[in-house]
């Protein structure tokens, strides 16, 4: 990829599609184009078709997508199914047709079965069975991740690299407590009570489940990472993690000092818990050459200062 390469940024609005415009502008890549989804509906076979046509995209970082957290993924299924599915599929294809150099898709780590062994390798995808509450979203990443491999391996081309991001968070996340995933969630909560001068705030759960969190840049920064060693590239998929998880208790008093909430939290209990773990494995990504830059700590206050300065 050099710097004057045609590269396209689908999803340019969205969390990591935001952090993808800024990292490859940072690092002199001048030539990247993005439309919203008013100017390109990917869901539209034929307007895909024809922006393809016209544009020739070498380079795809495909960050478009359907994306929400458990409440939205058990009321909408049929929509996670139908946008992923329809975007992936049309640029899949798009892409193929018009001989993109290299295209990035991304899954995620609710694509793995829920009672994985921790850490979880790439190897385990298809290892038992899949959580029910995301079944819809995860069936249309299992696709795309199939549709790598499919169309690597028709076409006889190493066209397409599948990025399994775990739990990202930064600026311009969705911080919606009606949609958003749990670290923006628990930053609004705690922002909010924080500015009410709260004693008590109660937070769902037990506080004990384990996840892996991922600032949006390091995100970016590996699938820049990823299209620049592409012919290094062995798997159909790579997974993308910090290697360290904390607990959900953990999480909630970092984000209060750094939101400077003085009171006191308290778990509910009788709310569920969910899958206990999900930390990736990522030493095939690592084994490569990339690691990630942003402690949790840096990417919470970097992530708190565009919350407090941009989103309020
Ligand atoms: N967030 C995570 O923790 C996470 C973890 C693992 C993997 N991923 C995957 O990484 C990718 C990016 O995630 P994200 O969190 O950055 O998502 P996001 O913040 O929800 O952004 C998604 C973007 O896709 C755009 N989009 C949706 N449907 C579209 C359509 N039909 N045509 C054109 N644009 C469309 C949205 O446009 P509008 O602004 O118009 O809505 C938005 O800009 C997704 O594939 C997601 O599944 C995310």
């Amino acid at each position: 990829m050099n710097k004057d390469s045609r590269i396209y940024v689908a999803g340019h609005r969205g969390l990591l599609g935001r952090a993808l415009v800024k990292r490859l502008a940072e690092k002199g890549f001048n030539n990247v184009m993005t439309k919203t989804r008013a100017e390109l509906n990917l869901s539209e076979k034929t307007d895909v078709d024809v922006f393809f046509s016209a544009h020739k995209p070498e380079y795809v970082f495909l960050a478009a997508g359907k994306t929400g957290g458990i409440m939205a993924n058990k009321t909408y299924p049929a929509e996670f199914l139908h946008a992923n599915i329809s975007i992936q599929d049309n640029v899949f294809e798009a892409a193929q047709r018009y001989d993109v150099r290299q295209v990035i898709f991304y899954g995620s780590s609710c694509i793995y079965p829920k009672s994985c062994p921790q850490p979880i390798r790439e190897a385990y995808l298809f290892n038992g069975e899949i959580e029910q509450t995301s079944e819809a979203y995860a069936a249309a990443k299992i696709a795309g991740i199939i549709g790598c491999k499919s169309y690597n391996a028709q076409y006889n081309v190493k066209r397409f690299i599948a990025l399994l991001p775990n739990s990202m968070f930064g600026p311009y996340d969705n911080f919606d407590l009606t949609s958003s995933h749990v670290l923006s969630a628990l930053i609004r909560k705690l922002h909010d009570a924080a500015h009410r001068k709260d004693r008590q705030i109660a937070l769902w759960g037990s506080g004990a489940p384990r996840r892996e969190f991922i600032y949006s840049e390091d995100v970016a920064d590996a699938s820049i990472f990823a299209m620049q060693n592409a012919d290094k590239v062995q798997n159909v998929h790579y997974n993308v993690g910090t290697g360290t998880d904390c607990s959900i208790k953990e999480l909630a008093e970092l984000i209060a000092s750094v939101v400077g909430y003085e009171g006191e939290i308290v778990w509910d209990t009788s709310k569920p818990d969910g899958t206990m773990q999900k930390l990736l494995d990522s030493s095939a990504i690592l084994a490569l050459g990339w690691k990630p830059s942003f402690s949790l700590q840096e990417g919470l206050r970097l992530t708190y200062e565009w919350f407090k300065n941009s989103y309020l």
